[in-house]
């Protein structure tokens, strides 16, 4: 059962550095600036300890919670993350088909390198969910959410903490491209988008042939920036600086309903999460996108006290980044999160082995969960408390 070569995900790292080209490697794994939040995102989870308690009867454990209307195996999705055939020819699929095994819920990235349809056949009955960028174009949007909710998709996670993109400096000196034959998957079909909609990640003056990076010089207009026009890509759609709480998140509820619930994803303080209960969400992923966008922003898990006592209870609170093992997932539990989601991990289980690798990942993931939970004494989810946590003046891991 175990892969002797690869017994953490650390491991699993390591083995996806080596099987990625260089681009792909600083794509996935880079942070906007100096990378100091992604690196808090993980180091803030060291800042806990677990207090253990024991003699409870731990035979029978567990892991399941309910999302969207299904016994999840464990409190952890899969995030969406951009362009997954970068990593693996079967990119998304495989990722789907190791969620359907694993009995995970997986988000899907607009900006994927296959479709929505697609990955929804792949998953099957296991839940899925579309992350969104909301276009300055509404049509673009409106039609990508109708073919969500055709697919069966169960709710949009509407990315909020991208008004701007994040400034990745390897991707600028990488001067990153979409390899042919890999696409922008979901916006090929658009009759306004030629070929350009190829491009991930284009400046705004990129020939349809190029495919260029979301970083690439010349994107932060300023003052002078006109709404974009044309091919959809990353670079030219993904960030909008015009999103606002009343005017756009109405206009999302009332595209999405009844199918689909509407979710934030990218909060990171009590007064955001406030109005997105005020606003009539229905849920929020404390986020910040892995570290690719505001550098210097909060770790996630030091976000994560603030919104969960804002909230209190009326919607879901979930969170991402930096989870790199299960006793991560039970330390964001303790501290109030209803369900985690990670990223990258998933990207090196794909690089590593494609869907067996993605499968290699998730089981690592479960099995350190019941163990942690086990070890700790507890038998259900619900059971996970801040009473099983401390914290401690000195990080160290
Ligand atoms: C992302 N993320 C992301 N988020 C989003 O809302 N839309 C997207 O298209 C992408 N694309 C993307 C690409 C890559 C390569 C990465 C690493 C991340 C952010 C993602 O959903 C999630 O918030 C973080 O990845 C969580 O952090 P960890 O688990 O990677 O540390």
């Amino acid at each position: 059962m175990h892969d002797l070569n690869c017994l953490t995900i650390k491991e699993l790292e390591q083995h996806a550095a080596v099987r990625m080209d260089k681009q792909t490697r600083d794509y996935y794994n880079e942070g906007a600036d100096s990378g100091s939040t992604l690196l808090e995102n993980i180091q803030a989870y060291a800042k806990y300890r677990i207090r253990p308690r024991v003699l409870r009867d731990i035979s029978r454990i567990d892991t399941s919670v309910s999302i969207f209307g299904f016994r999840s195996s464990v409190p952890l999705g899969i995030a969406p993350t951009a362009m997954q055939c970068l990593a693996h020819p079967d990119g998304e699929i495989a990722t789907a088909r190791a969620c359907k095994k694993a009995g995970m819920v997986m988000g899907l990235s607009s900006f994927a390198t296959s479709t929505l349809e697609d990955v929804a056949e792949a998953i099957g009955s296991t839940p899925h969910v579309l992350q969104l960028y909301l276009f300055e174009e509404r049509e673009h949007s409106r039609k990508l959410i109708a073919r969500a909710k055709k697919a069966g998709y169960k709710a949009v996670f509407l990315t909020v903490d991208t008004p701007m993109l994040g400034r990745r400096n390897l991707e600028i000196r990488n001067q990153f491209k979409l390899p042919k034959p890999y696409k922008i998957a979901n916006f090929t079909e658009d009759p306004s988008s030629d070929a350009a909609a190829t491009v991930m990640d284009g400046s705004s003056s990129a020939k349809s042939d190029e495919h260029k990076t979301e970083s690439a010089p010349g994107y932060h207009d300023g003052e002078n920036r006109t709404p974009p026009r044309g091919p959809i890509t990353f670079h030219t759609h993904a960030a909008n600086p015009t999103l606002c709480w009343d005017r756009d998140i109405e206009w999302l509820k009332k595209e999405c309903a009844p199918e689909m619930q509407v979710w934030v994803k990218g909060i990171a303080t009590a007064e955001d999460a406030l109005l997105a209960v005020q606003h009539g969400v229905d849920g929020i992923v404390v986020s910040n996108h892995g570290g690719r966008q505001l550098n210097g922003a909060l770790a996630t898990l030091d976000a994560l006290p603030e919104v969960v006592a804002a909230v209190r209870g009326k919607i879901p609170v979930h969170v991402d980044g930096g989870i790199r093992h299960g006793t991560d997932v039970f330390k964001a539990l303790a501290l109030g999160a209803d369900f985690c989601w990670i990223g990258r991990p998933v990207l090196w289980g794909l690089a590593y082995k494609g869907q067996e690798g993605v499968e290699l990942c998730l089981r690592l993931f479960s099995d350190e969960i019941k163990l942690c939970m086990g070890l700790a004494g507890t038998t259900k989810v619900e059971d996970i408390t801040k009473d099983y946590l401390v914290k401690v003046d000195r990080s160290g891991f």
